[in-house]
């Protein structure tokens, strides 16, 4: 699929004043800094469409992006960040759970794990919770560029090993991505094309 189109329409940390038309959408979530804004941009072939930062904690809205005027990507605030305030915190929490448990247009969403690192708890927590919630998922290992080509399928092979430790019985749908090399990019827009086909 090729992406011709690809508009920002909307931030805000109310789930009922998301847009309210009634197209797909595919929402990017994971550890503030592992890389969502960066992968829309990289999806997009735009360069500052999502807002992105070396420093935790960019990306602080919900935010929708209209792709090819019938389908939107969403960018969502990162989890885990320890230096903002509890207050702060819950409330991110508040609303992205919100926006999971309530928001019909979402058809997949993609959990962004940093290929690099071990399996984080935090990670795990929240992938359980999209399974008690119900919420189709797939996981996109980001940042593939900072380990050799080698070590990629290790990496994967180890976090598989965490998930049917914590009781998954398969490996989720997913994905290897570098937004600074573009990998996974064909990949994940031929996946999204053909779940919009359903
Ligand atoms: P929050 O909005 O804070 O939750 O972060 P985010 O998940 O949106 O991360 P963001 O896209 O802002 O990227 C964080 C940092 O990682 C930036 O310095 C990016 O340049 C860098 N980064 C993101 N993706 C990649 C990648 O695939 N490879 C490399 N080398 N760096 C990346
Ligand atoms: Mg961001």
């Amino acid at each position: 699929m090729k992406i011709n189109t690809a508009e920002f329409i909307i931030s805000n940390s109310d789930v009922s004043k998301c847009p309210l038309e009634r197209l797909p959408e595919y929402a990017f979530i994971g550890r503030s800094n592992v890389g969502k804004s960066s992968l829309i941009n990289m999806l997009t072939n735009h360069k500052n469409l999502a807002k992105t930062s070396g420093k935790p904690g960019k990306t602080q809205l919900i935010n929708h992006f209209k792709i090819n005027s019938n389908w939107f990507l969403v960018d969502l605030p990162g989890y885990g960040y320890a230096r903002v305030s509890k207050k702060t915190k819950e409330v991110f929490q508040e609303f992205i759970t919100d926006y999971f448990e309530q928001r019909e247009q979402l058809v997949c969403a993609f959990v962004l794990i940093d290929i690099r690192l071990e399996a984080q708890k935090i990670d795990l927590e929240f992938i359980e919770y999209l399974g008690e919630t119900e919420v189709p998922f797939c996981i996109i290992f980001t940042k593939a560029d900072k380990i050799s080509k080698g070590k990629v399928a290790a990496h994967i092979a180890a976090y598989r090993k965490e998930l049917l430790a914590n009781n998954w019985e398969e490996m989720p749908q997913h994905f290897v991505t570098s937004s600074t090399e573009g990998t996974g990019k064909e990949e994940l827009l031929q996946f999204i094309d053909g779940v919009n086909q359903d």
